[in-house]
């Protein structure tokens, strides 16, 4: 797929089909998710996949929230991303190395996490990143561990159809010319 053409089409996806989502699909996704870049390219993100339904039964049923819920118990996979905390963003001695504090984690984990869902795209799996969830049940049910944290869960799967985009700004609205 061309990159500017996945840019424009790529859609949420919060309807599943029920074609299976096989492993090998998933390690040719990370294995392209993997090269975006990162602070100092430390590369702290952990990817945590399933595709057993009992455990994406598991995840839904401990979400704690009920649109989040629903979208999830219909999905044929879920992936966790999360990141290992305290090194992007830091010093090796773990001073902050600006003022924003750990705000680069989520930035990173954020780009990484556009760049998963390009590739899934790339692939017809269709995504959705979410951002409300219970972290501490999340954690559990996942097994992410002690030095690491959540920062969104991506249920996925095939679709019949791309919805039409949402309402998006013009260039015009969000482009601004310093001179
Ligand atoms: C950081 C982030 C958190 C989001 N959290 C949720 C969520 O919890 N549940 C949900 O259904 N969609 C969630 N979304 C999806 C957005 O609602 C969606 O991207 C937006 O409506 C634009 O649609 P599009 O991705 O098709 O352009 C989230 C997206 C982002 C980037």
């Amino acid at each position: 797929m061309e990159l500017i053409e996945g840019l424009k089409t790529r859609r949420t996806i919060r309807s599943f089909n029920d074609k299976e989502i096989d492993i090998k699909v998933v390690e040719k996704i990370i294995d392209a998710t993997r090269f975006q870049p990162t602070w100092k390219n430390t590369q702290i993100v952990r990817f945590y996949f399933t595709n057993d339904n009992k455990k994406i039964n598991e995840i839904s049923e401990n979400i704690g929230h009920d649109w989040n819920k629903n979208i999830i118990k219909n999905a044929k996979g879920v992936m966790v991303l999360a990141y290992k905390t305290n090194i992007s963003g830091y010093e090796k001695d773990k001073t902050p190395s600006t003022t924003k504090g750990s705000h680069f984690e989520s930035f990173d984990t954020g780009v990484m996490a556009e760049g998963f869902v390009l590739s899934c795209f790339n692939y017809g799996i269709g995504t959705v990143i979410m951002g409300i969830f219970d972290e501490n049940r999340l954690k559990k049910v996942i097994g992410v561990k002690d030095d690491e944290a959540i920062a969104c869960v991506i249920p996925m799967g095939y679709y019949d159809e791309l919805p039409s985009p949402p309402k998006k700004k013009e260039v015009s609205e969000l482009l601004n010319i310093v001179k």
